[in-house]
């Protein structure tokens, strides 16, 4: 079902270019009008086009407009157009400025926070949505508290203390259990607007629990700007591969992309110990590790940060529209290991001269498994969410992956993810 028409500017700082979506009251319409692509780019790209006029409005000003480029050495193997767009060079460092900024601006325009009057956002999140949300908050008069599993690399949590928020560490748990870093986060929320009211002497100021899980402002940030631009940047696009963590990006990107490129691929890239690859594939939320009662690990058993789940959030239910099948958007969902992620990492940076985090790095493993099963000749897009600077003391710490009983060698060929 169509719903409103939003005229959205999707390079709205840089002035690139101004699509009209077809926004749904979620339900989605929208319409085909560019048919299937199957012509290779040219290797060697045109110089890049810089945005001229104005300059950006400061750091949110930057957000956005990320490249997309060839993943070279997966496209040569495959004969497949591989290509990421690297959401990494977003001036916070990950794809999760663009929700951190639609969040907070979202939440000014509903009156829920006003700035420098002591308003403060609060989150629970594995790392990438609090720098976001530090560095955002600090540009437009907020302060940050965000709450985390204690075991996510160091650097995160140094990070954004030096970004001005507050940080709670909590033992990883279920989310059932009240010290849940996410239920943390909401209870502290709560407690700030609550001592903060006039009544209690406070100056009204308020805390905001962005709750970027079950929040659905995080689908439509994707929704109205990471899928326009890929539309645009890729329009001969075939397939699209990312994993989940909110599920806000693949949503978004999916609903948005699919009445418009009606024989579009999109697989889910989950990594080992989450449940998400079964409920896509089989219906059933699912990991093996609970079968085999060997979880190590409370949420999802695995090194890979900011993807894998073993619940379904608002935002993911979004790719299982109602149906009486209750059939899901995605075509399939590929398994993913620890150790398969860690070769990706070795290989890219080996061949590729790219040094990517774990997420990036199970993304491209899957895409290489799809353009492999697919055959040469399609165009693959998949997203570099951060970097490896983010992971310095878990994936790229030789030390740490022995103590998993992982190898950290480079795979001598691509050959090596198929046997
Ligand atoms: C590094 C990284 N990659 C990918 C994702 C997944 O994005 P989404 O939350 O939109 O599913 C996240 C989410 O936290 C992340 O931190």
């Amino acid at each position: 079902m169509v719903g409103v028409i939003l005229a959205a500017t999707v390079a709205a700082a840089l002035g690139l270019l101004t699509i009209p979506l077809v926004y749904p009251s979620l339900g989605l319409g929208g319409h085909s009008s560019r048919s299937r692509g199957r012509r290779r780019r040219p290797s060697s790209s045109p110089p890049l086009q810089l945005p001229t006029g104005e300059p950006a409005d400061g750091i949110p000003g930057l957000i956005g407009n990320t490249p997309v480029f060839r993943l070279k050495s997966i496209s040569e193997y495959t004969g497949c157009d591989v290509l990421a767009k690297a959401e990494f060079l977003n001036p916070g460092g990950s794809s999760k400025d663009r929700i951190a900024l639609y969040l907070i601006e979202r939440a000014e325009k509903e009156g829920l926070i006003k700035p420098h009057i002591g308003c403060c956002i609060f989150e629970g999140t594995s790392g990438s949505t609090g720098i976001s949300l530090a560095m955002i908050a600090r540009a437009k008069g907020y302060k940050c508290h965000i709450v985390m599993p204690d075991d996510i690399a160091r650097e995160k949590s140094d990070l954004l203390v030096k970004l001005g928020a507050t940080v709670e560490r909590m033992p990883p748990c279920s989310i059932v259990d009240a010290n849940h870093f996410v239920r943390v986060a909401r209870r502290r929320a709560d407690e700030y607007t609550e001592a903060n009211r006039p009544e209690n002497g406070g100056n009204g100021a308020t805390g905001y629990f962005v709750d970027q899980f079950e929040n659905t402002w995080n689908f439509e940030a994707h929704f109205t700007r990471t899928a326009p631009e890929i539309y645009h940047q890729v329009p001969e696009i075939d397939v699209f591969v990312h994993g989940s963590g909110t599920g806000g990006t693949l949503a978004g990107v999916t609903r948005f992309l699919k009445p418009r490129v009606p024989h579009l691929k999109v697989y889910l890239a989950d990594p080992q110990g989450s449940g998400l690859a079964n409920k896509v594939n089989y219906g059933v939320m699912f990991s093996s590790t609970e079968k085999e009662g060997t979880r190590r690990r409370h949420q999802v058993d695995t090194i890979v940060e900011g993807i894998g789940l073993n619940r379904l959030t608002r935002n993911f239910a979004y790719l299982f529209p109602p149906s009486p099948a209750g059939e899901c958007l995605l075509d399939g969902a590929v398994t993913v290991t620890d150790q398969d992620s860690v070769y990706m990492s070795r290989w890219l940076m080996a061949n590729d001269g790219l040094f990517v985090g774990s997420s990036s790095a199970i993304n491209c493993v899957a895409a290489l498994r799809v353009a492999k099963r697919l055959g040469p000749g399609h165009t693959i897009v998949t997203v570099l969410a951060d970097s490896g600077q983010r992971h310095i003391t878990k994936l790229w710490n030789d030390d740490f992956l022995r103590s998993r009983s992982l190898d950290s060698g480079t795979p001598q060929s691509l050959d090596q993810f198929f046997s």
